[in-house]
């Protein structure tokens, strides 16, 4: 197993120190990493003493060193997850050959395009979430936040890393452009839609956390697999951290959908009014922003149908998530898929199309299944405290603004309908102005040990054991 060394400038497991001049253009990114982090991180936290998690080793057992630091110290670094002897490309057309070590000149673009748009992602949920800190529903939940915010920081360095070993100049380019790029900047966004919107409250936070950031560890998985095996270690050990991420979106919703259940049985009534008179979240409110977060998140994965999907899986480039384990045919160069999309006529088509095109459409429904796992969760504790109602993702066809579906008008199940009658119905799907109003008017921060605000549950435990009422955060 391979050790960080941390008497680095920049700890890593990659021996950086035998690579000088890797190693002084990467030093040299790093203090405009820092000003970056001190312009549009949670820099009003800045003196904040924090209980963080630090990577200190990439073994499964006892990978992270918890500790209190201030953001801007924390040790972000480059740790890459141990090779795998003798591994093999495990898709597409190279099916069964050594991995690369090296980017394949042909595949040069292909592979800068996936690692820029992934890396512009990490820093981009920092920006957006960047003034979240001062509403925080408790010390714990700050905490977490201030952990994933640390986290996703480090995964631009990830990239970073990738772009300025593999890349050469245009790598160290592309390493400036992504902390040039802005979340909402008119002249210089960041790339993909959904990360140019700021997050201001923490309902959602945790939505932004379930769905959105899933995708990111769908992308991952997938990548994960590519046969340029360096991207694929770092995306593995990205994974270990993502994990966190994942369980504060989970838990998050969870939580508050326990407290709604409380206050539901305190006034009996399940009345939104009622509900919110006594500061709490209805569901119907929450189903709101489910439907909302998780029709903007499947536009990431792309069309269902793309020949940049079939490049780059017949290249090695990008799998599907856990290639290996879950699926027989790792080649797909006869098998097909098979899709339903509008005929232009008001109805629906069968539509078949070959395997490796339609790998957006595979990731995508792996997606969705793993979205599915939460709201089974939620809907038992809804049914435990005896009600009848259940939380529903929305069709994939919902909303969507990429794609077979994009602005076809259809109801939450999936149904084609007319475009008067879609926006009749629309306020009734998405949180309305007023719903934001009054998620906005909850919002008000907590920050005595222990406490929760009146919306959501306490967690179930503490961070690494510490109990519940530990100061996860020391302001100032
Ligand atoms: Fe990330
Ligand atoms: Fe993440």
């Amino acid at each position: 197993m391979s050790t960080i060394d941390y008497s680095e400038k920049i700890p890593n497991n990659v021996d950086l120190a035998n690579d000088r001049t890797l190693q002084r253009a990467l030093e040299h990114w790093q203090p405009r990493f820092l000003e970056w982090w001190k312009e549009l991180g949670p820099n009003d936290f800045a003196n904040s003493q924090v209980y963080l998690r630090t990577a200190v080793g990439v073994d499964a057992q006892g990978w992270a060193h918890y500790g209190t630091v201030k953001m801007p110290d924390y040790r972000w670094g480059i740790f890459l997850a141990d090779p795998i002897a003798d591994r093999t490309i495990g898709f597409g057309d190279s099916f069964g050959q050594r991995v690369w070590q090296q980017v394949p000149g042909e595949f040069r673009s292909q592979f800068r395009r996936l690692i820029v748009t992934q890396g512009d992602t990490e820093p981009a949920s920092v920006e957006q979430q960047h003034r979240l800190g001062h509403t925080c529903p408790s010390l714990y939940d700050l905490r977490n936040l201030f952990q994933i915010n640390v986290e996703e920081g480090r995964h631009l360095w990830a990239m970073v890393y990738i772009l300025h070993a593999y890349f050469g100049r245009d790598g160290r380019e592309e390493a400036e452009e992504l902390l040039a790029r802005h979340s909402g900047d008119v002249d210089k966004p960041r790339i993909l839609g959904t990360f140019n919107e700021p997050i201001e409250d923490w309902l959602s936070f945790f939505c932004f956390c379930y769905f959105t950031d899933r995708d990111g560890k769908f992308q991952l998985k997938s990548l994960a697999e590519s046969s340029f095996d360096p991207l694929a270690r770092t995306c593995r050990f990205m994974l270990t951290e993502e994990a966190h991420h994942m369980f504060v979106g989970e838990t998050g919703l969870g939580r508050i959908v326990r407290r709604t259940l409380e206050v539901m049985k305190e006034v009996g009534s399940d009345n939104p009014e009622a509900i919110r008179r006594q500061g709490a979240v209805d569901l119907p409110l929450l189903q709101r922003y489910l439907n909302y977060w998780f029709s903007s998140s499947l536009d990431l994965f792309g069309s269902e149908v793309s020949s940049n999907a079939a490049t780059t899986f017949a290249n090695g480039i990008k799998g599907r998530p856990d290639e290996t384990t879950q699926y027989q045919d790792h080649v797909c160069a006869d098998s097909s898929f098979e899709i339903e999309v509008p005929d232009g006529k008001g109805g629906v088509m069968k539509d078949t199309s070959p395997m490796r095109n339609a790998m957006n459409e595979v990731l995508r429904d792996a997606y969705i299944r793993d979205c599915e796992i939460g709201l089974k969760r939620w809907n038992m504790q809804i049914k435990r405290a005896g009600y009848n109602f259940e939380l529903k993702l929305p069709s994939n066809r919902f909303r969507r603004a990429i794609g077979a579906w994009a602005n076809i008008p259809t109801d939450l199940e999936g149904r084609l309908i007319g475009r008067e009658e879609y926006d009749r119905r629309m306020p009734g799907w998405l949180p309305s102005a007023s719903d934001r109003g009054y998620v906005k008017s909850l919002m008000q921060r907590v920050v005595e040990p222990g406490k929760m605000a009146a919306w959501i549950a306490p967690p179930e435990r503490g961070v690494n054991n510490l109990p519940l009422d530990y100061a996860y955060v020391q302001l100032n």
